[in-house]
């Protein structure tokens, strides 16, 4: 392997696909353009929707090869393992309508093998697998195409994996536009198997992806239905970070020469650390990922993302503050999130001169946002200075989960930070009851069948929060456009989609459906606040409030209200505006059970 540096190797990168034919053009910016269904670009292909759409040709030309900028953070809480980051950059290039998986995957393996030097039998790769009946609506088959391509090129079918859609179909999530099948490229770290499932695609770093051509012969329509694009375009998508961590055989992202200036700022800054060494590392890398992406966003040309409570602004507050609350761990002084942005300015301003252009305002934002939180930590730090003191006077050593929780819920502090806290007054933490209470503000549904609460929510990730105050909106809007009747019977999301069921005695008309969509689609827009406060189940009930008819709750409830739209019991978590949902789409209206109907449904990518 070439041990390449990240300068060396987007140049080599560039250069090889210009010397395949392809136009080199500029990456775009962070915040997008012309598409509401993302908050950033989150892919080389975001930019460049209507040229690979057909709706106009581009002027560099049929080839394209670029660097691109992406933010994504669907995959925050994975931070701190040995690949995940929430900005990245990605190498990619695109065929508009040229040529197609031939010359894709065999320049795919060329630059891999004789550029990079990669050995072709550290290369295992994904193809789709096809789904559905032949004959049937929405029958895809199996890529069987490109699978041949990569056996003529000499990998042997055992390292050639078929994958259903979840792992091998790209294309936006819940939105409509250009898709198809991928085949992706995983280096094998030669580390050992995780069992004998292992295989490509499997998170437990044996195989690490970097690489992935995307066939887009598809668009995803809006009833979400798969409809020839009419064209052949190839979208790739080579991770800059990844492939030079695999180039240089270090363990770790955070251990190539990219985030090594990161990771020595750190520890000049760092005065402590944890006793439990797992944290360190997962703390160090959570503050070098964290500020790297918060200094690209408010550094980016086309500006206008501040730390604040809605959408892309709120990604911003949250990257900002989860950084904060991490640096408590390694005795950070406050301030050091302006002096880690000069140390990520120096790193890339060659590359990216708007970091040097815009480092000033950037640097004053930090400061006020770094400020603003350490305020709430610092009550957070009160209140447990209280708590402890109560404890002692009492002869007690453990802190309630209810305490852990208030701490967690309304100060921001995780756990850890909790139990760090805890462990230098010598007191205890009772962790099961956190997660009990953590678990209780979480259950979603609770359905009287089995006499028992059932959890609908599968994970506390911000895709599921915002899903679950979408569900609130659907129940709404049912209400107006079907009327009273037309009643939560249960209801369970996950990080893909919401499922929503409720009374109705047929079938729904696609103009209810559209109807329905439209009222929360304008919801949405509107942007509504959405408040929530303690009270009875009377009181709740004489404001109107919607309950799950037959449910049991305690004598003190939650009630989400969000504007005059909608009141609802609820143990949350919700959003705190309903912008934040971006967009939402009805995908499946069907039948569940005699006299209840099922609605599936997506909303707006992050
Ligand atoms: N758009 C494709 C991806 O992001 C290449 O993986």
């Amino acid at each position: 392997m070439n041990n390449l540096t990240a300068d060396e190797l987007r140049e080599a990168y560039l250069s090889f696909f210009e010397s395949k034919g392809h136009a080199r053009i500029p990456g775009a910016s962070l915040i997008p353009e012309n598409d509401p269904t993302v908050l950033f670009t989150t892919a080389g292909m975001h930019p460049l929707v209507p040229y690979l759409m057909g709706q106009m040709p581009h002027p560099a030309g049929t080839r394209l090869t670029d660097v691109q900028k992406c933010v994504r953070t669907g995959d925050i809480d994975e931070v701190g393992d040995a690949a995940h980051l929430t900005f990245f950059e990605m190498l990619g290039n695109w065929s508009l309508n040229d040529y197609f998986k031939k010359e894709a995957i065999t320049w795919s393996f060329e630059f891999l093998t004789e550029k990079l030097g990669f050995s072709p039998d550290q290369l295992s790769v994904t193809v789709f697998k096809g789904e559905g009946q032949e004959g049937e609506p929405g029958y895809i088959p199996a890529d069987e195409e490109a699978a041949a391509i990569w056996r003529s090129l000499g990998i042997p079918d055992e390292r050639i994996h078929r994958l259903p859609r979840e792992d091998n179909w790209w294309g936006p999530a819940g939105t409509t536009g250009p898709c198809g099948p991928d085949t992706e490229m995983f280096i094998d770290t030669g580390k050992e198997k995780c069992g004998p499932d292992c295989r490509p695609g499997c998170h437990c770093g044996k195989y690490i992806e970097i690489w992935n051509d995307v066939f887009m012969q598809y668009n995803k329509n809006a009833e979400g239905k798969f409809e020839p694009l009419g064209r052949h375009n190839v979208d790739t998508g080579m991770g800059v970070e990844r492939t030079v961590c695999m180039l240089s055989g270090q363990p770790t992202v955070f251990d190539t020469e990219i985030f090594a200036p990161i990771m020595a700022k750190i520890d000049e800054l760092s005065t402590t650390k944890p006793d439990d060494p797992e944290l360190t590392l997962r703390a160090r890398r959570i503050v070098a990922d964290h500020m790297r992406t918060a200094t690209f966003i408010l550094c980016d040309p086309k500006g206008g993302v501040k730390p604040g409570n809605l959408g892309a602004n709120y990604v911003l507050r949250r990257l900002i503050r989860r950084a904060v609350r991490y640096s408590r761990f390694l005795g950070i002084a406050p301030g050091f999130t302006v002096k880690l942005a000069e140390t990520i300015c120096e790193k890339y301003k060659h590359i990216y001169p708007e970091l040097a252009e815009n480092l000033a305002t950037c640097k004053t934002d930090l400061e006020a946002e770094e400020n603003r939180f350490n305020q709430t930590l610092d009550k957070g730090a009160a209140m447990f200075a209280k708590v402890a003191e109560q404890l002692k006077l009492h002869n007690q050593t453990q802190i309630s989960g209810k305490t852990a929780f208030k701490l967690y819920d309304t100060f921001g502090y995780p756990l850890e930070m909790t139990l760090e806290l805890a462990k230098e007054q010598g007191l205890e933490v009772d962790v099961a009851g956190f997660e009990e209470a953590n678990r209780k503000h979480q259950e979603l549904s609770r359905t009287t069948s089995a006499g028992s609460f059932k959890a609908g929510l599968q994970d506390n990730s911000e895709v599921v929060t915002r899903m679950h105050t979408a569900t609130h909106l659907l129940h709404a809007a049912l209400h107006k456009v079907l009327g009273p009747t037309a009643n939560q019977k249960g209801s369970n999301i996950t990080a893909e989609r919401l499922r929503f069921d409720f009374t109705w005695p047929e079938k729904m008309t696609d103009e209810q459906i559209a109807a329905v969509e439209k009222l929360v689609n304008e919801w949405i827009q509107q942007g509504i606040e959405v408040t929530k406060k303690t009270t009875t189940v009377e009181e709740a009930k004489a404001e109107g409030a919607m309950a799950l008819f037959g449910s049991k709750y305690g004598d003190q409830v939650t009630l989400y209200t969000i504007g005059d739209v909608s009141k609802e019991i609820c143990c949350g978590p919700h959003v705190q505006n309903t912008s934040e949902l971006g967009s939402f789409k009805i995908q499946k209206e069907q039948s569940s059970s005699a006299g209840v109907r099922r609605i599936k449904a997506v909303i707006g990518n992050m």
